[in-house]
């Protein structure tokens, strides 16, 4: 495996996303993979982007880490939580009210970059953690809206 971020600087050509493998929700299954998000967002709180975040107010924080998972168990081949609860993703639109530049992408996809190793030794097939980062690293280039500074 191999956790490399890749450019996603606004100014290259917009990448062809592949969903992850089908295989890394199932093996992962629900309740770890909320885990997966709530830990990654518990990272951002000590990041240079945890202001984009409603880190101090617990209830709005815990709403976000749900949408979140609802949508990446969605696009991983598991329930539609986030369609019956928001609709249509509109992933660019719903971004498009902050600020994104290519170090924030870096910064939050480092974040997952951290825990993704221990799905390994929790038995998860290599093959399929990679495919949920390679989906990550490419799917988030979309939500770069701002030009590196
Ligand atoms: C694979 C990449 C990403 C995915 C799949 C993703 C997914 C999501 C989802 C599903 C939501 C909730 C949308 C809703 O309101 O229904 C969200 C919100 C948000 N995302 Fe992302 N995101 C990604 C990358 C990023 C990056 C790189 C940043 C910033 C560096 C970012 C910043 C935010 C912010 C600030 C919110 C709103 C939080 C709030 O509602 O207060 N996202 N994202």
């Amino acid at each position: 495996m191999d956790f490399l971020i890749t450019d996603g600087s606004i100014e290259t050509l917009q990448p062809t996303v592949v969903k992850p493998n089908p295989g890394f929700f199932s093996q992962v299954q629900e309740e770890r993979f909320r885990q997966l998000v709530n830990d990654h967002y518990e990272l951002i709180r000590n990041t240079k982007i945890a202001f984009m975040f409603p880190v101090e107010y617990e209830d709005e924080f815990a709403k976000v880490k749900k949408r979140a998972a609802d949508f990446l168990i969605q696009i991983c081949g598991g329930p539609d939580y986030y369609a019956q609860t928001r609709g249509d993703s509109r992933m660019l639109a719903r971004h498009a009210r902050f600020r994104i530049d290519e170090e924030g992408r870096r910064i939050w996809l480092e974040c997952y970059a951290q825990l993704l190793p221990s799905l390994e030794q929790e038995g998860i097939e290599p093959e399929y953690i990679q495919s949920f980062w390679n989906y990550l690293n490419v799917f988030s280039k979309l939500m770069v809206n701002t030009p590196s500074r």
